[in-house]
């Protein structure tokens, strides 16, 4: 039996950040991870190999589409599936192992094993028990599942079969519209697959500011995305390499179907806490199935903490971490907190999608006065230059003090470009603070400067 000060279940985002934090904070540190390799559903089957096959697609896409009116001619690239898919593990193999690096240079522990806890200040990985002072849970989650659609990781598959599919499928149909569906979704048709997505609600990328959401919509479009909306999965067949959908349109509640070579279910994501005893240990779970947290992320357990998707709150990666530096601050008695209002959020599309702190929607129905400012990327000469002036800034900002309330961006690099209105939001400036900064020339920043200037006397390249 050893003791730790602290130990952390599950190697996501979370877990290895508050590890490396705790052992910062000359915390005696272990990590408990199942897995093979270190890094959680994000580095081995989730943002990390996502992005790489979105690299490599997006790169295909600018050899078909742009190259010849750059004047770089020649025979178009090919689809080397078996490559790409070596390209990818690469990708997630050089980050899985940074992981481990970082976890000898900081002196954290690896127990390899799945962890459960048979009481308060004990875990259990295999016959071992460690004791432990504090326990963090950041086990994660896992894909959810819809009645009457059983995933077989083959032909149907979730985002984790979908990574690694035996071939690039002829015809896809995605479930739901969200980011998962529209991020392998858009990968598959650029691929050459014709991609159909079928979702519950009227629109793509619920809680998404629905100006952002429709323009978004209609450029997904012109890449060859069939959008079906207003509608309800209601099942699936499958045989060995064919599928069947089932769906019901809910205006008029008619019946159809869609055949696909793969359908990938992308409908949401639940916690995942099977195996660690919490039942036995009478942990307040919410009616969503998440533990239940207070503000400094203690559960109802003593001792036992709980940070990213398996509590309340968008099952994003950057919060998890964040949660985990927070939660190893804590621990060391010191004030770690997270800004919940400002977490940014990204769809690593082409053209990426990204927005921080409040949509219009939502200043409307918090009966907020506001002005908007807007930017479109076809008065910014960078983006014009490199064929991405497809897209806009929107700027939010409070109409009387003029404060930054949200930023919504559709447009190249907009995962990037957000986090200049992250800083200025944390620092709690104004839309006229970042206008006034000097924005170097020309990038695409110069299109988020705009945009702040629109919510002031107006912008000067529109
Ligand atoms: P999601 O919650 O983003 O979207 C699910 C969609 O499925 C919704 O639009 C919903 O209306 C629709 N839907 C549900 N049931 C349906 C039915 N029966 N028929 C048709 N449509 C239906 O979930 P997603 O895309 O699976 O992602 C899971 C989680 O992972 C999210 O919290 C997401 O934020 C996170 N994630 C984040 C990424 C990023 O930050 N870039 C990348 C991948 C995942």
């Amino acid at each position: 039996m050893s003791a730790y000060d602290v130990i952390i279940i599950g190697s996501g985002p979370g877990g290895y950040v508050c590890a490396i934090r705790c052992a910062q904070l000359g915390l005696k540190t272990a990590c408990v991870e199942g897995r093979e390799t270190l890094g959680g559903t994000c580095l081995n089957i989730g943002c990390i190999p996502s992005k790489a096959l979105l690299h490599a697609s997006h790169m295909l896409h600018e050899a078909e589409h742009n190259f010849a009116e750059m004047g770089l001619k020649g025979k178009s690239p090919s689809v080397d599936w078996q490559q790409m898919q070596k390209y990818k593990q690469s990708t997630i193999d050089s980050n899985t192992g940074g992981i481990e690096f970082l976890f000898k240079k900081n002196k954290v522990d690896w127990i390899k094993g799945w962890a459960s806890i048979p009481e308060a200040g004990k875990v259990k990985v295999g016959d071992e028990i460690h004791e432990a002072k504090n326990i963090v849970i950041a086990s994660g989650s896992e894909p959810a599942t819809l009645p009457g659609v059983e995933i077989d990781e083959k032909v149907v598959v979730s985002s984790t079969g979908g990574l690694s599919l035996g071939k690039v499928p002829k015809k896809m149909v995605v479930i739901g519209a969200g980011v998962i569906g529209l991020e392998l979704g858009s990968v598959y048709a650029r691929l050459g697959s014709e991609v159909k997505v079928i979702e519950y609600l009227d629109h793509i990328t619920p809680g998404m500011d629905a100006e952002i959401s429709k323009q978004f919509q209609k450029t997904l479009k012109k890449q060859g995305l069939e959008f079906i909306l207003g509608a309800a999965v209601q099942s699936t067949e499958a045989t060995k390499q064919k599928a069947k959908v089932t769906y019901k349109l809910r205006k008029d509640d008619s019946e159809h179907t869609l055949d696909a070579d793969t359908v990938l279910v992308a409908t949401g994501r639940k916690p995942y806490v099977e195996g660690l005893g919490l039942d036995a240990l009478d942990m307040i779970m919410t009616k969503r199935g998440q533990i239940q947290v207070n503000d400094q992320w203690r559960t109802s357990v003593d001792g036992v903490y709980a940070i990213g998707d398996v509590i309340e709150g968008p099952m994003l990666a950057h919060k998890a971490e964040d949660e985990g530096m927070a939660v190893a601050e804590q621990i060391a008695g010191q004030h770690g907190h997270v800004n919940y209002g400002v977490i940014p959020g990204v769809i690593y599309t082409h053209p990426e999608v990204a927005n921080v702190g409040m949509t219009e929607e939502q200043l409307k129905e918090a009966g907020r006065d506001y002005k908007v400012g807007k930017f479109s990327f076809m008065g910014n000469a960078r983006a014009k230059a490199n064929f991405s002036g497809d897209g806009f800034v929107k700027m939010l900002a409070d109409k009387e003090t003029d404060r930054i309330l949200g930023c919504h961006i559709i447009g190249p690099a907009a995962g990037d470009l957000i986090h200049e209105v992250c800083v200025a939001m944390e620092f709690g400036a104004s839309a006229q603070d970042l206008a006034m900064t000097c924005h170097a020339h020309p990038t695409y920043s110069e299109a988020v400067r705009e945009a702040a200037l629109a919510c002031g006397d107006g912008p000067i390249h529109m």
